[in-house]
C-alpha cells in the first residue's frame, strides 16, 4: 500500500477528462496533474521535441514523489510511452484510441477517428489499427486546430462548430456508425458532437478503460491508497489558471508553475 499520489500529465487542460474518470473510481487517491498548456498543442510537434516534453513532466511529478504516471495525453503516449517505461522506475499508464472496440462493434463497417497529427502519424496507432481493423474502412481525420480553441476556453464557439463541421462531413458521408475520440481534450466536444453527428453514431473515449486500468496497475504493485485519508489534488498550469480552474468547475486546488 502507498499513500504516494499518483501523477497526471497532459499537454494542456485536456487530460482533466482523464483525471475526472480516475478520481470517480480511486476517490482516496492524491493525485497531481501538470497542464503543460505553455507547450500545447503537442500534436504538431516531432517525436524528439514530445519526448523531451513527457521527460520534463516526468521528473517533475516524480520529484513531487509520485508513484505511477498517468500519460494524460494521446499524442505523449503513441510517441513516448516506451521510452519512459524505459527509462524511469514507476509505472506508467497511456491511452490509446479507442480502435479495437469500435471496430468489433460497427454494423456499417465504417469507423471515424478524430486525433492529432502526433497521434495518427505514430508507429503505435499504425500498429493498433492495423491490428483491429480488418475489413472496416476508417476515416482518419487530424483534428487540427481543435486543442488551441479548448485551451483558451472557446470549446462551444462558432469557430469550433465550423471546424467540427469540416472534419465530420467526410466522416456522415462514409456512413460511420462510431466515431473514437483520439485526443484526452475532445470529451469536451462530446455535446457539440451529439449535436453534430446523425443519432446514431456511438462516440468512443478512452477515459474509463484508462481509470481501471490505473487501478489494476496499483493493485498489481500493491500501490493502492488503502487508508481513508481525505484525498489531495493538487493541479500546476503553466498556461492559465482561471481556464483550468474552469474546466473543473473550481472545485479543485489550481496555481500556476513556471515549468
Ligand atoms: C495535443 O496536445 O495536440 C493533444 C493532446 C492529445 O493528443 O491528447
Amino acid at each position: 500500500m502507498s499513500i504516494k499520489p499518483i501523477g497526471i500529465f497532459d499537454s494542456g487542460i485536456g487530460g482533466t477528462s482523464i483525471f475526472k474518470e480516475i478520481k470517480a473510481l480511486l476517490p482516496y487517491e492524491h493525485t497531481i496533474y501538470l497542464a503543460d498548456s505553455k507547450n500545447a498543442p503537442y500534436g504538431p510537434k516531432d517525436k524528439a521535441q514530445i519526448l523531451e516534453l513527457c521527460k520534463k513532466n516526468t521528473e517533475l511529478l516524480l520529484n513531487k514523489g509520485c508513484k505511477l504516471i498517468v500519460v494524460a495525453c494521446n499524442t505523449a503516449t503513441t510517441n513516448a510511452i516506451k521510452t519512459l517505461r524505459e527509462a524511469y522506475d514507476v509505472p506508467f499508464i497511456g491511452i490509446e484510441p479507442a480502435i479495437k472496440p469500435a471496430s468489433l462493434q460497427s454494423k456499417t463497417k465504417s469507423v471515424g477517428i478524430l486525433a492529432t497529427k502526433g497521434t495518427l502519424s505514430s508507429e503505435l496507432f499504425y500498429k493498433t489499427t492495423d491490428l483491429f481493423s480488418n475489413g472496416i474502412n476508417v476515416i482518419e481525420q487530424t483534428g487540427d486546430g481543435i486543442v488551441p480553441l479548448i485551451e483558451t476556453g472557446k470549446t462551444n464557439s462558432e469557430e469550433m462548430k465550423t471546424l467540427l463541421g469540416v472534419y465530420l462531413k467526410p466522416m456522415i458521408a462514409s456512413d460511420i456508425d462510431h466515431i473514437v475520440l483520439g485526443c484526452t481534450h475532445y470529451p469536451y466536444l462530446i455535446p457539440l458532437l451529439k449535436d453534430m453527428l446523425p443519432k446514431h453514431v456511438k462516440i468512443i473515449d478512452s477515459g474509463l478503460a484508462v481509470a481501471k486500468q490505473t487501478k489494476n496497475i496499483l493493485e498489481q504493485n500493491n500501490l493502492l491508497n488503502t487508508e481513508v485519508l481525505d484525498a489531495t489534488n493538487l493541479f500546476y498550469t503553466n498556461g492559465n489558471v482561471a481556464i483550468l480552474d474552469a474546466i473543473l468547475e473550481h472545485n479543485f486546488n489550481v496555481s500556476y508553475l513556471n515549468f
